[in-house]
């Protein structure tokens, strides 16, 4: 299915938003607050332009490319930090031009991938210099 990449990252940066403020209780994700709603927003215009050839404009995956959401992915990232999904964004992605984009970059994706898996957003943004020392882990919201 294909979704507008504005309407949808409107919406999940509102969802975003929201479980954020319903999770400020016991039970809050851990790997939440590790970034921005804004910077998930940020990385979702430089996912568009680098990883949804391959990944979908949903992040649902393509011929040949795995999806980045759901429970294949958390997975295979549950209980990994985000400093992990960082490197390996930065080490491996895209094929054949790993590296190819700066640090910022790869730490507003990570934001939006985490966002598109429904871990909360916080006020603290998930910085490139520091990204891959990030030891929030990633858990199912
Ligand atoms: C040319 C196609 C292509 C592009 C472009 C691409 N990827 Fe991938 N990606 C793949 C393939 C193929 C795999 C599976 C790799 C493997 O199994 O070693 C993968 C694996 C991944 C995984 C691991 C998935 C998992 O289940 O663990 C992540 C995360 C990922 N890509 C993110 C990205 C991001 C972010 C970008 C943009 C910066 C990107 N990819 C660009 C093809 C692509």
């Amino acid at each position: 299915m294909r979704v507008c990449i504005r309407a949808a990252f409107g919406w999940r940066a509102f969802a975003a938003f929201a479980a954020a403020m319903a999770a400020a209780g016991p039970g809050l994700a851990q790997g939440a607050g590790a970034y921005t709603a804004d910077q998930a927003a940020r990385g979702g215009k430089a996912y568009a332009d680098n990883c949804a050839l391959c990944h979908g404009a949903d992040f649902a995956g393509g011929p040949g490319a795995p999806s980045l959401t759901g429970p294949e992915f958390l997975f295979g990232w549950t209980g990994k930090s985000v400093g992990a999904l960082f490197t390996y964004l930065h080490d491996k992605m895209p094929p054949g031009q790993a590296g190819s984009l700066s640090d910022q970059d790869y730490a507003d994706i990570a934001a939006a991938v985490l966002n598109a898996n429904g871990v909360p957003a916080g006020g603290q943004a998930l910085a490139g210099g520091t990204a891959a020392a990030s030891a929030s882990v990633i858990a199912r919201p």
